[in-house]
Parts: C-alpha cells; sequence; structure tokens
C-alpha cells in the first residue's frame, strides 16, 4: 500500500531514529515522505544564565527557518533513501505547541502515518515520552508510530 507519511524533526537523536524507521516503510511500499520541522525560537539568557522568556535580540524568524531547512536535509542526507519521494515543510510554532501544527499539517496532506521520536531535545530523563509524542499520539486523525531511543547510560544501570 503506497502511503503517505509524515516524520516531524527536532535534531535529536530520537527523530532521526524515526526517520530511518519511515524510510524501511517507504521502500517496502511506497509512498511519499514529508520532513517537518517547526521552529521554536530560542530563549535570551540573563547575565546569570536564567532563561528570561523573550528571544534574543540577534534572532529573526528568517533565521530560524534557514536553520530548520538545513537541519532537514542534513537529517535526509544522512538517513534519507536517494530515490524516495520527499518534502521538506518548515512551519512557525503557533502559540501553543509544536504537536498542533503536526496534527494539523498532517490532516491537510492527508497523512496516513506519523513517525515521530518517543522523546526529543528535552533534559528530563525520568520522562519515558516527552510531552510533544504524547500528545500527537492521543489526538491525531491517524496512525501514530513513537521510536524510543534507549540512553546509553540508563540502559547499563536496568535490570534484565
Ligand atoms: N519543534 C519540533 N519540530 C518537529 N518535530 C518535533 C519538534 N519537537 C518535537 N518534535 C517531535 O516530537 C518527538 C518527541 O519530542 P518531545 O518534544 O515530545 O520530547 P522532549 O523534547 O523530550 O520533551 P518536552 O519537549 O515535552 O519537554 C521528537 O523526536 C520529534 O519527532
Ligand atoms: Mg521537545
Amino acid at each position: 500500500m503506497s502511503q503517505n507519511i509524515l516524520v516531524p524533526l527536532d535534531g535529536s537523536r530520537s527523530a532521526l531514529r524515526a526517520l530511518e524507521h519511515a524510510c524501511l516503510m517507504q521502500r517496502a511500499d511506497g509512498g511519499t515522505l514529508h520532513l517537518l520541522h517547526i521552529v521554536e525560537p530560542p530563549v535570551a539568557l540573563d547575565h546569570m544564565g536564567a532563561q528570561t522568556g523573550s528571544t534574543p535580540v540577534d534572532y529573526t524568524p528568517a533565521q530560524g527557518h534557514e536553520e530548520g531547512e538545513s537541519l532537514l536535509r542534513k537529517a535526509w542526507a544522512q538517513v534519507g533513501s536517494p530515490s524516495a519521494e520527499v518534502h521538506f515543510h518548515v512551519e512557525d510554532n503557533p502559540p501553543g505547541r509544536p504537536e498542533r501544527t503536526i496534527v494539523m499539517l498532517a490532516r491537510e496532506l492527508d497523512i496516513d502515518t506519523i513517525v515521530m521520536g518517543s522523546r526529543g531535545l528535552s533534559d528530563l530523563k525520568g520522562l519515558v515520552v516527552g510531552s510533544v509524542s504524547h500528545k500527537v499520539s492521543h489526538v491525531a486523525h491517524c496512525t501514530v508510530i513513537t521510536l524510543h531511543v534507549p540512553d546509553p547510560v540508563a540502559d547499563d544501570s536496568a535490570t534484565p
């Protein structure tokens, strides 16, 4: 069955793993891959290193888009299938969270399966699943596959 696959990428190992898996699915069944990055503007730090809540003065949305485009192209160059049909999407983060953009674009593009990482760039080691993947898996209209990449340190201490 030829399908439309959406892969949201935030630059994390987990998301790259999701792209690898999506490429395997595309090779097996054909279809089109859509890679998505949602720009999340950086937060400025004060002189003590604490987050101020505003964006750095030298940051522009155009810069965010350029970096997003480059992130997608690098990920594709790393693990993409040369023969596959692929489209790159870089979107701004509307008020709220990236999950809204992922779910809306999935509907717009008539996506059959979203393949994403279980975790992203946050350093919340206690959580098994990040808030974006958690919410997408609850509200998306289509199948959602999340790829978990074990933390090497946590792995060593895990009981069998
Ligand atoms: N800005 C983004 N653009 C595209 N995909 C994203 C973005 N943020 C998250 N994702 C997708 O969601 C997956 C899970 O990331 P998520 O943000 O849920 O976890 P986290 O960063 O560990 O935790 P949280 O953000 O809730 O603190 C990522 O692997 C990626 O596939
Ligand atoms: Mg995150």
